[in-house]
């Protein structure tokens, strides 16, 4: 599939790690949908390298930078408006890591120097980042700003702990920005909430695989894949979505609003006989 629906586009993808990352697709699908971007993680996560060959497929320069780092995100948008030669047209946000989860802490005995860690790598990166952006009058007219989140913000998951207070925060900050950016120059800010999918963040999740296949199970189009969430992503960066702002849109096969399904309701009978 390639429209060129981003043809002359501008824009910075922060969290593509390696080829199950979701930023990963989005890249892939920007450049091939005629996209110039800018690909950016962390020093860490770039020192495994697994980014290089993504950049040399998408032909795009990679800056490092810490999310929850004001001056990297102050050099990464200098430097990606003078590499792509003009304003930033785009950006995928997608950045998630819980300390308390990878320490297997129960949410009743959360650790709270984990937790602001988790709350600032995971949402107020969001804030930084667009409050970056805004004060350097980074972003073009009519532009289009993403962070992906997860239903946990909504509804009580056993394993999703103190993400789910972060994705939370991260979905006001896109209604509260998203107000302030649309009156300043019509740029549009979004969350996409996507279905369990197997990354390393996603299968960091206590249960994971238990849990991808009840949500597979529960959709009556099954869980969205990483490549499907791109394609959504590549909709919401094009011209055609000009005026969807500030809204929080469910990628999930139809899971935010199915009751039961007909095959859980299967497995269910056979458990109970
Ligand atoms: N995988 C799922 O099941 C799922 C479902 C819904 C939403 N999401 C969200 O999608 C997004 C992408 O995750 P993914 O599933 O592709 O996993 P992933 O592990 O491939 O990506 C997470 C990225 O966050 C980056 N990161 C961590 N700390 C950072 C920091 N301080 N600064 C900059 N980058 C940092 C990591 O280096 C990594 O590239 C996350 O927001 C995640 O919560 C994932």
């Amino acid at each position: 599939m390639n429209h060129q629906l981003l043809k002359n586009k501008r824009g910075i993808i922060f969290g593509a790690l390696n080829e199950n990352s979701i930023a990963w697709k989005v890249a892939e699908r920007a450049y091939e949908e005629g996209a110039s971007i800018v690909l950016t993680n962390t020093p860490i996560a770039l020192r495994a390298g697994e980014i290089n060959k993504l950049s040399e497929k998408t032909n795009s320069k990679i800056i490092p930078a810490d999310a929850t780092s004001i001056e990297d995100l102050k050099t990464l948008f200098t430097e990606a408006q003078n590499q792509l030669n003009g304003k930033i047209d785009f950006v995928l946000h997608s950045i998630g890591m819980s300390p308390n989860i990878r320490k297997e802490r129960a949410y009743s005995d959360l650790d709270y120097n984990f937790l602001n860690k988790t709350l600032d790598i995971s949402a107020i990166s969001f804030h930084k980042m667009l409050q970056v952006a805004y004060q350097q009058d980074a972003i073009a007219e009519n532009g289009s700003i993403l962070a992906l989140t997860y239903i946990a913000a909504q509804r009580s998951y056993e394993g999703y702990s103190d993400m789910a207070n972060a994705k939370a925060m991260l979905e006001s900050i896109c209604r509260s920005f998203g107000m302030l950016y649309g009156e300043k120059n019509g740029v549009r800010i979004n969350t996409i909430s996507q279905s369990p999918t197997k990354t390393t963040a996603g299968q960091g999740i206590g249960g994971f695989d238990l849990f991808f296949d009840f949500a597979d199970k529960m959709s009556p189009l099954g869980n969205a894949s990483a490549d499907e969430c791109a394609d959504y992503c590549i909709m919401m960066f094009s011209d055609y979505t000009r005026k969807v702002t500030m809204q929080n849109l469910y990628h999930d096969g139809g899971y935010s609003t199915t009751g039961m399904s007909q095959k859980l309701i299967e497995q269910y009978q056979k458990s109970v006989k």
